[in-house]
């Protein structure tokens, strides 16, 4: 009889996860060290990045942070550099840092949408291609990136973060085929509506809350923790046939 493989195992896998020093990136990181992977976190705020280390006590794998700026490339290079040097190569990389700016095209000036382009869509391009080589060489190559509904759907007022989530949910198409040859999985994680500090604004505005609450069918928002299950399977053996897909966590939303 076959021994019993827990398929959502991630002992000594070893990833580097951006934007964990809050939210749905510190959850995730969190969550990968407690199932035995190895995790260095790179984001800019080290009270944030010592948080995440703190939360991880216990834990049966590691979590080691890394200030760094994610959108200058050089400090791209470096963050993955300095991973393979830490971990001693990279199996699991999760592009999750990002930020929003809500406004229209006549308010979003063009260092605005450079700004959110340069993070939420470039730094992912970088990052994937700085990791590149040592997916390869890994037997467990696993890219998520951390889109969001608002990759596959539209809303008003937007249009630099919307923009880039469907550029990210693009990059992770075209990457997958690029990469089935190498073994590696990319895949886009889309979060629906998460209390965060990013949503902060949003939750703080009555009319933008309720309409959030009564148009997710659930009838609520997420927790970060809520993204963690869906980000293991993708970051584990559980998902070794599935790429270039979009696994969407909503509540709902999008199913309407
Ligand atoms: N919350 C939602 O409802 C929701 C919905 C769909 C998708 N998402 C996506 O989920 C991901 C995480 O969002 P979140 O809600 O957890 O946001 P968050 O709480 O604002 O966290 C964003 C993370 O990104 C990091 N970050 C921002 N700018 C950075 C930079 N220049 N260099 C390095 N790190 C940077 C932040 O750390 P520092 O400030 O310390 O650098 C922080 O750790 C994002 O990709 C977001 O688009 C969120």
């Amino acid at each position: 009889m076959e021994s019993y493989r827990d398929v959502f195992d991630l002992t000594g896998r070893r990833a580097l996860v951006t934007g964990a020093s809050r939210g749905i990136g510190q959850a995730i990181a969190v969550e990968f060290a407690r199932r035995g992977a190895h995790v260095l976190i790179a984001a800019r705020t080290a009270s944030g990045l010592a948080e995440t280390v703190e939360m991880a006590t216990g834990a049966s794998g590691t979590v080691t942070p890394l200030q760094a700026d994610l959108r200058s490339e050089a400090s791209i290079t470096s963050a993955v550099s300095d991973a393979v040097s830490a971990l001693g190569g990279l199996d699991i990389l999760v592009n999750n840092a990002a930020d929003d700016h809500d406004s229209s095209i006549e308010d979003t000036e063009l260092g605005t949408w450079q700004r959110v382009l340069e993070l939420n869509l470039q730094s992912c391009f970088l990052l994937c291609k700085a990791a590149s080589p040592h997916l390869i060489a890994s037997d467990h190559g696993k890219v998520i990136n951390v889109a969001s509904v608002l990759g596959t759907v539209a809303v008003a007022n937007d249009i630099a973060y919307v923009s880039a989530k469907h550029g990210l949910i693009g990059l992770t198409r075209a990457l997958s085929l690029e990469w089935a040859i190498h073994g590696i999985q990319i895949n886009a994680l889309a979060p629906g509506f998460v209390e965060t500090a990013m949503t902060a604004p949003a939750l703080a505005n009555e009319a933008i809350a309720k309409w959030i609450k009564r148009s997710t069918p659930m009838g609520r928002w997420a927790a970060a923790t809520e993204m963690t299950g869906p980000a293991v399977f993708l970051a584990s053996e559980a998902s070794d046939f599935m790429t270039g897909q979009i696994l969407v966590v909503d509540g709902g939303w999008t199913a309407q």
